[in-house]
């Protein structure tokens, strides 16, 4: 198969074609790139002003598209793109504000409709100018714009309008320049896909070397590139992007890839033994730290969560970077994905709400070299990679769990005892959730301790002990999310279980707070 492709410079990375979305803002932007490579095209974000110089020298580009966007082409100081894209002979589509873009900067007029058109709307199709014209008369279409193109660039023909938009549509064929009003990467467009993928297959001809084993494959030789003879080292966390990063690097520099797992004593039940046996066979350097008295000692009479996450952060930072120092390892691996950089204004947000600790808090004064190979990937996708790398299903399949552990979970002052009680409650539910359908619609299920005691009746005789709080969450992107409506049969089990197996408890309540106003973790 390989002898088919064509290889890139220096190494043999398989060159793939790509479709590159210049970003003017829109909310739907991501989703385009999304929809490209679910269909197996290389896709790729890039700010708006890029310049048609560099897109030109970057040859596996075959087709551009220009994302929606919140303002008017009209007014002053709106986002624009270099002009000379349209020189490159390379096809471009515009998509609602790109639409209206290419009609602006090619000298065809666009105003403020009388009337917007927000949600479905029925496209009525004239002779579809190739990039509409395998749709048949009509189709209802995703619009969010009041702006509309009133007058055509020279020589572009109208190829399809709504009620209030004459020129929902339009083509120019011999310039290989189309633009759509409406938003075909939205799911509620009929055969929003078929038009995108007209566009990328048909008129920009890639090919679909988009996936998985292929960008496996891809990811380890550049990985072989940029490390070279060097040593790195990674924070092995036992989430899905820290393994697959660590599996992936591992595969291509060896034991040349130190791994650092600490057991900081806070970890949720079994995971330093799930850890050593999903890797241990593989051949890179994994060293495993124990490091529990440490972190019990530091966290000893702490009750503030903003102190106790410092401490946290504080001392596993040490350790690595002492293991680093020593290695003498030059490349620190981060497992930084697509979505993380993405979302990176709204980390900024959260963290002002909690220090968050990560293997990422990196020292100012650092002197390594950072290498994060899944920063262009979605998240599904670094699953599918996952599984490629021969990762145990448990990986792919494992919820979030914080960095500083089950300290968040446990309210008060940390002691064995209590993490003791709040990890086997936390695997209970776990365990009994994990039997059912609702588990894959829930972000995050586990236990907090809270550090009262109340009354009870236990075997005739009366108790006083800990009360557990079941905290179960549905989400989308951690930013909001609701408490789960499970079956009271479902919750009686899992009260049931966690009185009887666990001595110390006596009372389980369940947490029925969205956030906001709360957040997920209790700390
Ligand atoms: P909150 O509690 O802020 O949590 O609603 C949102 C998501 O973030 C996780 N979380 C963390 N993850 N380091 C992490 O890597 C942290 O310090 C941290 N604090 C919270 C939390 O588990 C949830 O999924």
């Amino acid at each position: 198969m390989s002898l088919k492709f064509q290889y890139s410079g220096f190494c043999d990375r398989i060159i793939m074609d790509k479709i590159v979305i210049l970003d003017f803002g829109g909310q739907y932007c991501h989703l385009i790139s999304r929809r490209i490579r679910d269909f197996g095209v290389r896709a790729e974000v890039m700010p708006f002003n890029t310049s048609a110089k560099s897109l030109l020298a970057d040859k596996s580009i075959k087709g551009i598209i220009l994302s929606g966007g919140a303002r008017s082409v009209y007014e002053k100081d709106t986002p624009r793109f270099d002009k000379e894209i349209f020189n490159l002979s390379i096809p471009v589509l515009g998509i609602c504000y790109g639409h209206q873009l290419i009609a602006h900067l090619m000298h065809g007029k666009v105003v403020s409709g009388k009337s917007g058109e927000y949600g479905l709307m029925k496209l009525n199709i004239k002779n579809g100018g190739e990039i509409l014209a395998h749709l048949g008369k009509s189709k209802n279409v995703w619009m969010n714009h009041r702006d509309v193109v009133v007058q055509l660039p020279k020589s572009f023909v109208s190829v399809a309008s709504t009620e209030h938009s004459k020129i929902a549509a339009f083509a120019n064929k011999k310039l290989k320049i189309f633009g759509v009003q409406f938003h075909p990467e939205v799911s509620h467009t009929e055969n929003g896909d078929r038009i995108l993928r007209k566009f990328v297959i048909d008129i920009c001809k890639c090919k679909k070397l988009w996936i998985s084993t292929i960008v496996a494959q891809n990811l380890i030789k550049e990985t072989r590139d940029v490390i070279g003879n060097e040593k790195a080292i990674i924070g092995l966390s036992g989430g899905v992007d820290s393994s697959v990063a660590t599996a992936l690097v591992g595969k291509a520099i060896g034991k040349k890839l130190v791994a650092v797992y600490v057991d900081t004593g806070l970890m949720r039940d079994g995971e330093t033994k799930f850890i050593e046996s999903a890797f241990r066979k593989k051949k890179l350097n994994l060293k495993i730290i124990r490091a529990e008295k440490q972190f019990f000692h530091a966290l000893k009479e702490v009750s503030s969560p903003e102190q106790k996450r410092k401490i946290i952060g504080k001392l596993f930072a040490d350790i690595f970077y002492a293991i680093a120092k020593k290695e003498l390892a030059t490349f620190l691996i981060q497992g930084t994905i697509y979505s993380d950089r993405i979302e990176s204004g709204l980390t900024k947000h959260s963290s002002k709400i909690k220090s968050h600790h990560n293997v990422g808090g990196l020292p100012k004064n650092l002197q390594m070299k950072l290498y994060e190979p899944l920063k262009d990937l979605y998240k599904d996708e670094v699953r599918k990679i996952a599984s490629e790398l021969g990762l145990p299903k448990k990986i792919t399949t494992r919820q979030v769990f914080p960095g500083p552990g089950l300290a968040v979970r446990i309210i008060g002052e940390i002691t064995p005892e209590r993490v003791k009680i709040v990890r086997q409650a936390g695997k209970i539910i776990e365990e009994e959730l994990r039997k059912t359908e609702l588990w894959k619609d829930i972000w995050m299920s586990f236990a907090v301790l809270l550090p009262i005691k109340s009354v009870g009746i236990q075997g005739d005789k009366r108790s006083y002990k800990y009360p557990v709080v079941v905290r179960i969450v549905e989400s989308r992107d951690a930013m909001t999310a609701n408490f789960s409506k499970i079956p009271f049969s479902i919750l009686e089990k899992i009260s049931t279980r966690i009185t009887n197996e666990i001595h110390k408890v006596n009372r389980v309540v369940y947490d029925i707070t969205n956030k906001p106003p709360a957040t997920m973790e209790w700390e």
